[in-house]
């Protein structure tokens, strides 16, 4: 979501006459997208700043200005007191109200004094931000923001506010917007995209699935994914599209965060591990072939060594394509924080050792299971030598393949011939033919050099 953000800020940036660079000491303004949800993402925000302003003081000393924003869910949190730390920041910007970035800069020019601006405004944010343009044939678009869940670990509910959808009209408009521009892949994002229920042209209630099934239809979109789910927002309707709509692909990240019905209560996940196992099966009935990703919390407060083994034993129950993994990270402002019984580091680090180490060998594992099968990859990007394409398999794995008459936005038919960890190795089948539906029209120009 965060990518998705930075996107639109460099588009509402460039109407102003803005262009990107990659080169911070060329920057009139700098924008730092930050996230808040562990404290380690949240402290590099100041060390990036020590950066910046080393470069801001450079171009100071030949007579360039640079202007500093801190965008995203840090500025919504900490607000003014990120200008009290550093004092470089111009302007402070929460992730419901960066759609004025535009005017916020006027209002700093006039005034030359730090603005902050953290409101969670009640005009369409979406609206301020039509006209999204494509990076890559595969597109993020938002459905869905917000969290009503307050797990009692997160800042989700407190930063990006309550749950909101999206009508889907105005999804349809994005999403056609993109393909006229090349895109064939649209990512769904919601921080609880399985929760939506925007409004239909028939004025009624449209669940994922149905959104699901409306953008397929679009002439063009070849690709669906959607991201993330809450175990308890599966409804079966959307079980059911993961076997019914073939442009659906079958991957799904649904984060159980502990496999110990004791934390996932105190977490107030709403759900048991016996809820998620039997979740899981009917999921897979649908889609047997389904690559299953997750998230996993280690060391939240109280989880004793007995909690931490059910997490293992879940994990080996379910089987996982991917996962992330984390150490608890007392955020403040939630429940959890207040918490007496703090888990030890030394504790959380052994533990999400042993925990990545199975992940690890799962995603292996996984990864090898598609050696020597047949599958269609597009493809995204160049390659780190001549001829080398870089594209995802329907499971959202990346996949190598050298190719001589195919281009970026092509799907190609190809063999699996090697796996490692991270990525495949595969080559174009003789008989592939590529689906070119659209021109690339804006692709090629705007993949980083
Ligand atoms: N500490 C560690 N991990 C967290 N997450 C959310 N809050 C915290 C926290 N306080 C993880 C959850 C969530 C993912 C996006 O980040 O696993 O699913
Ligand atoms: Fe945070 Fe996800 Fe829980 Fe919402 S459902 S509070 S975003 S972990």
């Amino acid at each position: 979501m965060n990518v998705y953000d930075a996107e639109r800020m460099a588009e509402l940036m460039g109407d102003e006459g803005f262009e990107l660079t990659e080169d911070m000491t060329d920057a009139d303004m700098v924008i730092l997208n930050t996230c808040h949800i562990r404290e380690k993402a949240a402290e590099k925000v100041y060390s990036e700043l020590g950066r910046v302003r080393k470069s801001k003081e450079n171009r100071t000393e030949t007579g360039k200005n640079t202007i500093v924003a801190v965008a995203g869910c840090v500025a919504q949190a900490e607000g003014e007191e990120i200008i009290r730390r550093a004092p470089v920041v111009d302007m402070v910007v929460g992730p419901q109200s960066y759609q004025n970035l535009p005017e916020l800069l006027g209002e700093f020019n006039t005034s030359g004094k730090p603005v902050i601006e953290t409101e969670f405004p009640e005009e369409d944010k979406f609206k301020k931000l039509a006209g999204i343009t494509a990076s890559s044939p595969s597109s993020f678009v938002t459905v869905q923001e917000g969290c009503d869940k307050f797990c009692t670990f997160c800042v989700v509910p407190y930063t990006r506010g309550g749950e909101y959808s999206r009508p889907v009209a105005d999804i349809l408009e994005d999403a056609k917007r993109l393909v006229d521009q090349g895109v064939k892949e649209l990512t769904l994002l919601g921080q609880n995209v399985n929760a939506y229920h925007g409004k239909g042209q028939d004025g009624k209630d449209h669940s994922l699935a149905a959104l699901l099934e409306t953008l397929s239809e679009l002439n063009g979109i070849e690709r669906l994914r959607f991201t993330t789910s809450h175990p308890n927002d599966m409804q079966d309707d959307l079980i059911d599209a993961h076997r019914d709509n073939p442009k659906l692909m079958p991957y799904l990240h649904l984060p159980f965060q502990s496999g110990s019905n004791r934390i996932l209560k105190a977490m107030n996940r709403r759900h048991t591990r016996e809820h998620y196992i039997k979740l899981v099966a009917r999921i897979r009935e649908a889609r047997p072939d389904l690559a299953l990703s997750t998230d996993i919390i280690v060391g939240f407060p109280g989880e004793t060594d007995q909690d931490f083994e059910d997490t293992m034993d879940l994990v080996d129950r379910i089987g996982y394509a991917s996962a992330y993994s984390f150490k608890y990270s007392s955020r403040p402002g939630t429940p959890a924080a207040e918490h007496e019984q703090q888990v030890d580091e030394e504790v959380k680090k052994q533990r999400l050792a042993l925990l990545q180490k199975r992940l690890t060998s799962q995603q292996k594992s996984f990864n090898e299971s598609k050696v020597g099968q047949q599958m269609t990859v597009l493809l995204e990007k160049n390659g780190r030598h001549e001829g080398q394409l870089i594209g995802r398999s329907p499971y959202l794995q990346s996949v190598h393949v050298e190719v001589e008459h195919a281009k970026i936005g092509d799907m190609i038919d190809v063999t699996i011939e090697g796996a490692t960890l991270n990525s495949l190795k595969a080559v174009i089948n003789p008989s592939s033919s590529k689906v070119t539906t659209n021109e690339l029209k804006t692709l090629e120009s705007n993949q980083p050099a």
